[in-house]
């Protein structure tokens, strides 16, 4: 199960490589904290690039993010993809911004504009990058604007240094209604165990249902859907502190089927906001000509040489009790605390645990909880 197999299985056979790389690079260099990212959204970012660049620069993103060299069809991949996100904005709440802000000093192309517009719905935008106050304001604005409020504060005028020239921004967030929801009144105050030696009290959220469930000698795994979606969010909780690191693995490969049964879900309500720089990220994936002054971006830029001098990523994701809207509660699956049969199995959430939120064909978040109070916005 990875990003767009289905569409690139013609062109490529290591699809979905270049998201779980950058999640690996990613939680190996954020351990030990909570941790949300849209690999996939940043992903959507650098194919908009790439059909600006040319040369090595275009050469060496494309061998990143495996995708075919001729472009007319990276658009047409794109296209059809964010027609079906579109098609299901309708129904879940999950919003990916992309934008290039460049230097007004370089004149952008006309036809760029156009075709990102049309296959990637986004768009490079031409701001006075010197007056760093006004341009963080223009960039956050429009971060916020396309996030429903959400996504806030992506860029101060302090992350703008004074050459910069352009700036990549992606955000993505997402708010999770269940299928099947919990009862507010279910929520008790419990211990979260972060580690060994450290603990807090968290608002546990308590319901039960059936859901698709397995577990093994390391860990639990559980299946949530989301309401009127594909989406569902995949958790994998070990059993002990300290198996994070196998978890990280189990859900990288996720990919095996689990069986339905009678579950009494115990899971914190948590909020993660993740804030994140990633040209150094992206240069170690072999990315490395663009953001450097030989960098030939002639499909975008009137005039080349101009490096892309940051690439920001920001993604928030929130889960509570809340079902779709009020008719959409699933009480009959509800039972008091108290009355549950032996046969219903448990899945408790009470230490650090790793998750992704995905659909048949794409991962769109992939995320990690050690501690559900700390809302830390991370560099
Ligand atoms: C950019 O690449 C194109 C196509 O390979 C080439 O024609 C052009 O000369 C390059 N521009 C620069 C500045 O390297
Ligand atoms: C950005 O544009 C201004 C003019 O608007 C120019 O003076 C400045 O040198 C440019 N900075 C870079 C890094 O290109
Ligand atoms: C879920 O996926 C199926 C099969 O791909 C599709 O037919 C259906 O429209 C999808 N449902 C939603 C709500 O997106
Ligand atoms: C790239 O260009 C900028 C502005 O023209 C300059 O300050 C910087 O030193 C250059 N960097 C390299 C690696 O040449
Ligand atoms: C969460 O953020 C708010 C606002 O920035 C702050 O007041 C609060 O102390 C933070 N909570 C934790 C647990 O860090």
């Amino acid at each position: 199960m990875k990003y767009l197999c289905l569409v690139l299985l013609a062109t490529s056979v290591l699809c979905g490589k270049f998201t779980d790389k950058l999640y690996e690079h990613l939680s190996r260099k954020h351990a030990n904290n909570n941790f949300i990212a849209s690999a996939f959204c940043v992903e959507i970012g650098m194919s908009m690039i790439l059909m600006g660049a040319e040369g090595k620069t275009a050469d060496e993103l494309r061998r990143a993010l495996i995708l075919p060299k001729d472009k007319k069809e990276v658009a047409k991949i794109y296209d059809q993809l964010m027609t079906n996100l579109e098609n299901r904005k309708k129904v879940a709440v999950l919003d990916m911004a992309n934008r290039l802000f460049v230097n007004e000093s370089y004149g952008i192309n006309r036809n760029y504009n156009k075709l990102v517009k049309n296959s990637f719905r986004a768009e490079v935008e031409a701001i006075n990058l010197r007056d760093r106050a006004k341009a963080a304001w223009t960039i956050s604005d429009w971060v916020l604007d396309k996030t429903l409020d959400n996504v806030k504060g992506i860029i101060s005028p302090s992350n703008l240094a004074n050459d910069e020239s352009a700036v990549l921004v992606n955000a993505a967030f997402f708010k999770g209604y269940w299928k099947s929801r919990f009862k507010r009144k279910s929520t008790k105050v419990m211990t979260f165990h972060i580690s060994d030696t450290q603990k807090v009290l968290v608002p546990m959220m308590s319901q039960v249902g059936i859901f698709k469930m397995r577990s093994s000698a390391y860990d639990r795994i559980i299946e949530m859907p989301f309401a009127y979606s594909n989406l569902s969010m995949v958790i994998v909780l070990p059993h002990n502190n300290g198996g994070l690191e196998r978890a990280e693995r189990t859900i990288d490969s996720f990919s095996e089927s689990l069986d339905e049964m009678q579950v009494h879900v115990q899971l914190p309500r948590f909020k993660i906001e993740f804030r994140t720089e990633l040209v150094d990220t992206l240069k170690k994936m072999g990315i490395i000509e663009l953001f450097t002054n030989s960098s030939n971006l002639s499909g975008l830029l009137k005039r080349t040489g101009t490096r892309i001098s940051q690439v920001v990523h920001k993604a928030f994701v929130e889960i509570n009790e809340e079902g779709a809207s009020a008719g959409a509660a699933n009480a009959g699956t509800f039972l008091g605390v108290s009355d549950f049969p032996e046969t219903v199995s448990s899945f408790k959430a009470d230490k650090p645990f790793v998750f992704i939120i995905r659909d048949q064909s794409t991962i769109y978040f992939r995320g990690r909880v050690v501690d559900p109070l700390s809302n830390s916005t991370i560099l």
